[in-house]
């Protein structure tokens, strides 16, 4: 079945593998958000199925709810579980800092309220995503949308003092109509190109009357797994200042693969 996907694929699915050995019996886990992080919920679907795993996993968006659900995961709200042990999720951009960004799925305040609010975060992630410096990938911000179009005005507006080297931004869309988050607000994608300091953009675009959250994750991740399409995989851990490098071997998660929907 392994065989049937694009390598890419095999990558992610390679760094949710791994990251699915992180996950212990008893843990609260918040679940990622995207299709790596899909990979993530069903290796976890899995272990629940076949070796009795016992988790609370907190989806970080309605589409990973229902996807937990699929596979047997049981799922709990935040409050219910007040605190995680660890969140495992994907990114669109991560640095040498393990400084993300996120939220090309829309979910990135979910995502960013349960990865602060775990115990550990660990981003899973094919190596197209490692960059020397954010900000290739548009930094999407979600907005109220009362009045989102003063709010870009003000955004765009404050991005000339910015260390970033593109000012412009585009309301997403989700065919004719704006795309709708999960809270009923809208993103607003920022095509920045480069991002001097992440930590300033940061603070400042969530001063914003009309910014709810941003997709910059600083200081949140700690660790990355970098999978690849051969089976091998990366694991950095920033606290640690380790890099272990392993592989998977896919024969063994034929499973996962039988009853692939993402
Ligand atoms: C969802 O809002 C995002 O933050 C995703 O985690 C991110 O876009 C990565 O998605 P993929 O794993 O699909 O690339």
């Amino acid at each position: 079945m392994a065989g049937e996907l694009s390598p890419i694929d095999k990558a992610k699915f390679v760094a949710a593998k791994r990251a699915a050995q992180f996950v212990e019996d008893g843990m609260r886990v918040g679940l990622g958000t995207g299709s790596t992080a899909a990979w993530l919920v069903r290796c976890l679907g899995e272990m629940v199925r076949d070796e009795g795993l016992r988790i609370k996993g907190v989806p970080t968006s309605t589409r990973t709810a229902q996807l937990a659900r699929e596979v047997g995961i049981e799922v709990i709200s935040l409050d219910e579980a007040k605190w995680l042990d660890l969140t495992i999720d994907g990114a669109d951009e991560f640095d040498g800092e393990l400084n993300l960004i996120k939220g090309g799925g829309g979910a990135l305040l979910q995502e960013k309220i349960v990865a602060t609010a775990s115990d550990q975060m660990v981003v899973i992630a094919d190596i197209g995503k490692e960059v020397e410096t954010l900000g290739a990938f548009p930094l999407p911000i979600e907005v109220i949308p009362f009045g989102w179009q003063t709010t870009q005005a003000l955004v765009e507006e404050t991005l000339i003092s910015m260390d970033v080297l593109g000012r412009t931004s585009t309301l997403r869309m989700n065919g004719e109509v704006p795309f709708i988050t999960d809270e009923g607000n809208y993103i607003m994608d920022l095509h920045l190109n480069r991002i001097g300091n992440p930590r300033q953009l940061s603070l400042v675009i969530n001063q914003m009357p009309g910014v709810v959250e941003n997709g910059l994750f600083i200081d949140i991740c700690d660790a990355v797994i970098i999978g690849f399409g051969d089976g091998r995989f990366e694991v950095r851990d920033i606290n640690e200042g380790t890099v272990d490098r392993d592989r998977v071997d896919f024969v063994e998660s034929d499973n996962v693969f039988s009853d692939l929907t993402d």
